[in-house]
């Protein structure tokens, strides 16, 4: 199969940078081997929409609500996006925990909106640094797993992709170590496949470059990288991802 490359814009990026990003991308597409899809700040789906059609690389955004319209607010759903083109959403990323309180029955809502709507969602799970330093890693990635698992069919498992982001990785430059990454990857897949599941992609992000992309993707349950940083330099994320692809 081939890798799957997210970018993450996070807060970030503009028009013109999408342009570039488009452009960089385009100039080295006979190189790329890996699905490249792009995670976008709401603002720019109209401009991914128009750019990205029939190029190969499809979008979505980082969030939506768990629930189709109503007086939310500042939200966008799952529904917009997918009328605007949308394929994919992160849901839970870490800094949505943090920062917007997401608990992991939320999490867990947004999945079932995200499938309700014909996105594929972008799991994201992941420990703190102290729950590393205690031993508590598999302990913390299998609690937001469950609750996810709970509420989706074991069937219906491969309609999503999970991304193992350890929290003291991301935007650090300290990476994972490939074989740190490689042990949860494997635990996830080694649970799912125990429960009965179909086994999703299962993504690394934290950190992750045009350098060590192709040492993280040799591990065999490394599916794919959710890159953050490096996906603003879209020269740089050309050449990560076709690093990607060179596996
Ligand atoms: P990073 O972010 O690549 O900048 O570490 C990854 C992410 O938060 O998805």
């Amino acid at each position: 199969m081939r890798p799957l490359v997210v970018a993450n814009w996070k807060m970030n990026g503009s028009e013109p940078m999408l342009r570039s990003l488009v452009q960089a991308l385009g100039e080295r597409q006979n190189e790329i081997a890996a699905e490249v899809v792009l995670a976008l700040p709401a603002p720019f789906f109209s401009l991914a929409r128009a750019l990205l059609h029939s190029s190969g690389i499809t979008w979505g955004g980082q969030n939506i609500h768990s629930l189709k319209e109503g007086a939310f607010t500042g939200e966008i759903s799952g529904k917009m996006l997918t009328e605007m083109g949308g394929r994919w959403s992160l849901i839970g990323h870490s800094e949505r925990r943090a920062f917007a309180a997401e608990t992991d029955e939320l999490v867990a809502d947004k999945v079932l909106a995200c499938l309700d709507m014909g996105l594929t969602p972008i799991v994201c799970l992941g420990e703190h640094l102290e729950d590393r330093e205690q031993g508590k890693t598999i302990q913390v990635i299998d609690r937001q797993l469950q609750a996810v698992m709970s509420v989706v069919r074991p069937e219906e498992m491969k309609n999503l992709v999970f991304a193992y982001e350890p929290i003291w990785a991301i935007g650090t430059g300290q990476e994972a170590t490939p074989e740190m990454a490689q042990a949860v990857h494997h635990h996830l897949k080694d649970k799912m496949a125990t429960k009965g599941s179909n086994c999703p992609s299962i993504l690394y992000g934290g950190s992750v470059k045009a350098e060590n992309v192709s040492g993280l993707l040799a591990m065999p349950d490394i599916d794919g990288v959710l890159v953050g940083g490096a996906s603003l330099d879209p020269e740089g994320f050309a050449a990560l991802c076709v690093n990607a692809g060179q596996g």
